[in-house]
């Protein structure tokens, strides 16, 4: 551990950690609002991640503290653990106790110090980072001995059942169970997960994520309704998930449903197609060829679950006017982030023309980085 954290956090509270775990945010290539209908994602890691220095309590106290908060610790009693008794981002750890315990593991108090470089509200899975950094640490305090995916569950039920955002597990696994360099390519019905390699670098391509700093938020229903409108068609339709519907029948089936039910529909379903065709392309090194697919994609957030928003759509609008091979948002929607494939060569052009087109619109300027598949959750010294 750097003496720097270990100083910070003694600073905190009084006394030497134990250890340092890291999770990281992530991006997905492809597979938005899938994972909740027993579809496909392929997210993958970024750099990016949630720290967190910590140590045991024998007093069954959980104290909280980060480094991006307002200076105080929030300090919670075990045995009171309930959901809706903690409202601030300390309820996203918190929660994860209380999984922890619900799920009769044997999970005591805990001093943590959290530290992130994890953009907020920018569809890059802060919240997933928070959660799942805990879930490491603790796992490790604890000697609980539970496995990456086993790890991301239970983050994930912190955050549906705790925080009360019905989320699905993509991001939660993406963020446990990525390794360097690949994408995760997921069966979020059986969690059966591959590991794509992913080199752009070596391909000649770059992964260029844009902030556009419009602030999302799962937490204010519209994420909520669209998964009911989606739960509400399956059923409809007799299916147990929106997953269960082949392609061929897709015709026949929208037929069958209101409008409102049937745009949804058709995304997702030609959603899940799509990550299957970019598995196709990925496993035969054909990079440049996932252009396309992530284009409409984005054509498909934009018209028919109309989760886009102006800024996301003028930053995929602009990139691929400016070079890029294909671009769509990334994560749940409503602002947020948006990725562009680029050949390297390309990326100052694709940027300064995202940022341009964004002056010309009077919107606040977006932030540009470059992902790199990074690794998921693990302990740091
Ligand atoms: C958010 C949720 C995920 C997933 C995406 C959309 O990131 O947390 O579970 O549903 O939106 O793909």
């Amino acid at each position: 551990m750097t003496d720097q954290a270990a100083i910070d956090f003694e600073a905190v509270h009084g006394a030497r950690p134990s250890g340092v775990w890291a999770a990281p945010g992530r991006v997905n290539l492809i597979g938005e609002h899938t994972d909740y209908n027993d579809g496909f994602v392929l997210p993958i890691a970024l750099p990016h991640t949630v720290k967190v220095t910590a140590r045991r309590r024998e007093d069954a106290r959980v104290r909280l503290y980060s480094a991006q908060g307002d200076g105080t610790i929030t300090e919670l009693a075990l045995d009171g653990l309930t959901p809706g008794v903690v409202t601030s981002w300390a309820a996203y750890p918190a929660g994860v106790f209380w999984a922890l315990a619900e799920a009769g593991h044997a999970v005591g108090g805990a001093d943590l110090f959290f530290d992130s470089d994890v953009p907020t509200g920018a569809g890059l899975s802060s919240s997933a980072a928070l959660e799942c950094a805990t879930a490491a640490a603790l796992n490790d305090l604890y000697g609980l001995g539970l496995s990456a995916p086993e790890l991301a569950l239970l983050a994930q039920r912190a955050e549906n059942a705790f925080v009360g955002v019905p989320c699905g597990v993509m991001d939660q696994m993406a963020s446990a169970c990525c390794t360097d360099g690949t994408a995760l390519f997921l069966d979020t019905r059986t969690l059966e997960q591959r590991h794509v390699p992913l080199d752009l670098e070596a391909a000649g391509f770059r992964l260029l994520v844009i902030d556009t700093r419009i602030k999302h938020d799962l937490g204010d229903g519209a994420y909520a309704a669209l998964r009911a409108g989606c739960e509400h068609a399956a059923e409809l339709l007799g299916l147990d998930a929106l997953r269960d519907l082949p392609p061929a029948d897709l015709t026949a089936a929208l037929e069958r449903l209101p409008d409102d039910l049937a745009r949804l529909v058709r995304h997702v379903v030609t959603e899940n197609r799509r990550v299957a065709e970019t598995i196709e392309h990925l496993d035969g090194g054909r990079i440049a060829e996932l252009g396309p697919i992530l284009t409409a994609g984005h054509a498909s957030l934009r018209d028919d679950f109309r989760v886009s928003c102006d800024e996301t759509d003028l930053a995929v609008e602009a990139a691929v006017a400016a070079g890029a091979l294909g671009a769509r948002m990334t994560g749940g929607g409503f602002g947020g982030s948006v990725i562009a494939l680029v050949a390297t060569a390309d990326v100052e052009a694709v940027s300064d023309a995202v940022w341009s087109a964004f002056g010309s619109a009077g919107f606040a300027a977006p932030v540009a980085f470059t992902a790199v598949p990074s690794a998921g959750a693990r302990r740091l010294a």
